[in-house]
């Protein structure tokens, strides 16, 4: 059973991580490099719960003691008594592999390691945890935003016990999650998916099929998707999908070549929502 539940990295991902294992009345440590990080966390945190109390989705009750329930530190040392940790912090594995070095130190015997990452090994990152630890150690791919995407992807490494695997499911479960188990392989499931839909969208709007509003109301009235693949680009940004698209085609070739149009709207700036200006226009010229 785990009952102590810390998160490392209090960004995008982590801070909602802990938010939905406090909102599951675990006992949540949630930790970042500096006090000022931690602090914006459980602000943003304060104001996910806020506004789903207008939108029905918690009751006011719950605010106080779920924010309650996640405790702060900047010491790793005090995870020492946790039943599970899972990894957020940034997608570079030198950074990830100190921590699990460190946390492997730290946590008691029986404590998962998780890792959050979208693109590294699993198998990878086990290794930078002591040969008796990975039997705990395992991928948790949950997606953003945390708080409202039911799913996780829990994904074993080489040694990963199968106790491990069906804990953290478990686990996810307890959190409102929905885990379902996919392979150690590069994009593991849903991000294959998506990409092999982002890249022939675009390819659509290249060869002038159809447009980009029109191919997102195609995905949404056609195929019942909540939001259209360019909506979706321009909510994560290009670039990122640039880059994942990257680490597709060096795995699986020519299948997941980025197309030229996604590079050519990176080059000029056109991000997405952030930038003012994606698929769609954000800005006051729009
Ligand atoms: N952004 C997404 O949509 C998404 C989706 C699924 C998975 N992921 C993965 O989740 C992880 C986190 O992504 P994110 O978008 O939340 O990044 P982010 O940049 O928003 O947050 C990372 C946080 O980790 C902190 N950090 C960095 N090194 C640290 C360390 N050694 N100790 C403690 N804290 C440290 C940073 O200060 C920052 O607050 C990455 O591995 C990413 O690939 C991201």
């Amino acid at each position: 059973m785990i009952n102590k539940v810390g998160v490392v990295g209090a960004g995008l991902m982590g801070s909602e991580i802990a938010l939905v294992f406090a909102l599951a009345a675990k006992d949540v440590l949630l930790s970042d490099n500096s006090e000022p990080a931690l602090a914006r966390a459980k602000s943003k945190l304060e104001g996910i719960l806020q506004r789903g109390v207008g939108r029905g989705f918690y009751e006011a009750d719950q605010i106080g003691p779920t924010l309650a329930r996640i405790n702060t530190t900047t010491d790793l040392g005090e995870y020492a008594d946790r039943d599970m940790v899972i990894e957020a912090v940034y997608e570079d594995e030198s950074v990830k592999a100190k921590l699990f070095e460190a946390l492997d130190r730290i946590v008691p015997a029986h404590c998962i390691i998780a890792s959050n990452t979208s693109s590294i090994s699993i198998t990878a990152l086990s290794s930078h945890v002591s040969a008796q630890r990975r039997g705990c150690f395992v991928g948790t791919h949950f997606f953003s935003p945390v708080s409202r995407m039911k799913l996780v992807e829990v994904i074993p490494a080489m040694d990963t016990s199968e106790e491990t695997v069906q804990t953290a499911i478990a686990v996810c479960g307890e959190a409102g999650k929905t885990a379902i188990k996919v392979k150690d392989v590069v994009g593991f499931a849903v991000n294959r998916v998506l990409h092999a839909l982002v890249i022939e969208a675009v390819r659509l709007v290249e060869e002038g099929v159809a447009t980009p509003q029109d191919i997102d109301l195609a995905c949404k009235l056609g195929l019942g998707h909540p939001i259209g693949p360019f909506q979706l680009l321009d909510a994560t940004q290009n670039s990122l999908s640039l880059q994942v698209q990257g680490i597709l085609h060096d795995a699986y070739g020519e299948r997941f070549k980025p197309r030229p149009l996604l590079k050519q709207m990176v080059q000029a700036g056109y991000n997405g929502k952030k930038s003012g200006r994606g698929w769609y226009r954000y800005d006051d010229n729009g």
